[in-house]
């Protein structure tokens, strides 16, 4: 009961931002205590919420504590299904994804979120693991149930790239780019990345657990000294702390969307984007791949979201998946796992 009223209180509060709201005002609308008013104020400013207070003039608020608390994710979350139902937060988590797949496996809804300060092991591609810091990156990862057959797997995890680096570039206005298959770039540095894990049987996708790791707030000595000169932040991009809110959901606004969206004539719009947005595009890329190492120059992506590489015979090869070889920006802030 008493968490429901410091909510009410905060939305209240939040309601008028910037503005004076009297303590006699909190008292009559919920019909508690002035006591009780500045004991639930006191606990939100323990958590991080700016919030002034002056005799006579009552409560103004002013920022929340720029943590990923579910109850400031779902304030004024413009989303009809992500992070609508569960969103489950946590300090410290080993890892979001490994929980969202649990949590998805135990039959939880579209839209499931799972969010965390920090993870103990991070997971990224191919095995490696994600260095996050603490409440400085974003670590998120949302349950979708699409409903598709397996063969659009590699569609739909180009396509969650896609709007993660839409939901970016609208959010922030930097030059953010895409490194194939799911980096996020500025420059030659690495940003974040996308980790899409599908699970289906013969007819079906069961479940698709999308996870973004993000830099957001790190300045370029949090990073650990091997990762300082391939890995950025928001931050440094742009000499700004930013508020890790409003991207999570801006990302969920973009993953909704354009999800949504997927059917055979819209996948055409996504490869067209994914064409702009991708930074290998007449590159000359080595990658290894389960069948050896293919050098070539990135030529396009095929339509069933294959990448094409073109080989010094001028042969074509379509490559799945498989880990960029060279300097940056083919390095990742993701390390091998000891
Ligand atoms: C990569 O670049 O290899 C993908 C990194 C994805 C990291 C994110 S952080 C949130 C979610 N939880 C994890 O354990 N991994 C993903």
């Amino acid at each position: 009961m008493g968490l429901d009223y410091r909510k009410s209180i905060l939305e209240a509060l939040r309601d008028s931002v910037g503005e004076w709201v009297s303590g006699q005002q909190l008292c009559q609308e919920f019909g508690i205590s002035r006591m009780a008013v500045s004991k639930h104020v006191r606990a939100l400013r323990q958590q991080g919420y700016e919030i002034e207070t002056a005799p006579r003039k009552g409560y103004r608020f002013h920022d929340g504590p720029n943590l990923l608390l579910p109850e400031e994710i779902r304030s004024d979350l413009p989303t009809e299904v992500l992070g609508q139902g569960l969103i489950e937060y946590s300090e410290v988590l080993e890892s979001t994804h490994l929980r969202a797949e649990e949590l998805a496996l135990a039959g939880y809804r579209e839209g499931t979120l799972v969010v965390a300060e920090s993870q103990t092991h991070g997971r990224g591609r191919r095995g490696r693991s994600w260095y996050s810091g603490t409440q400085t990156g974003l670590c998120m990862s949302v349950v979708l149930r699409p409903p598709l057959v397996p063969d659009w797997s590699t569609i739909l995890s180009l396509t969650l790239v896609v709007a993660v680096a839409d939901a970016l570039l609208e959010a922030t206005n930097l030059p953010i780019r895409i490194c194939w298959p799911n980096d996020l770039m500025i420059g030659e540095r690495k940003l974040g990345g996308v980790l899409v894990d599908i699970s289906s049987d013969l007819e079906a996708i069961r479940y698709t657990v999308v996870g973004v790791g993000l830099n957001v707030n790190q300045t370029r000595v949090q990073f650990p000294a091997e990762l300082r000169d391939h890995a950025t932040s928001l931050r440094i991009e742009s000499d700004k702390v930013w508020n890790r809110v409003s991207i999570l959901q801006k990302i969920l606004v973009h993953l909704e969307k354009l999800y949504w969206s997927l059917d055979d004539g819209f996948t055409i719009n996504i490869l067209q984007r994914w064409r702009e947005l991708d930074i290998l595009l007449g590159r000359s890329v080595s990658l290894e791949t389960m069948d050896g190492v293919i050098s070539g120059v990135a030529m396009d992506i095929s339509p069933d979201g294959r990448l094409l590489i073109q080989d010094a015979d001028g042969k074509v090869v379509p490559v799945m998946g498989g880990k960029l070889k060279g300097a940056p920006p083919f390095l990742s802030t993701t390390s091998p796992r000891s």
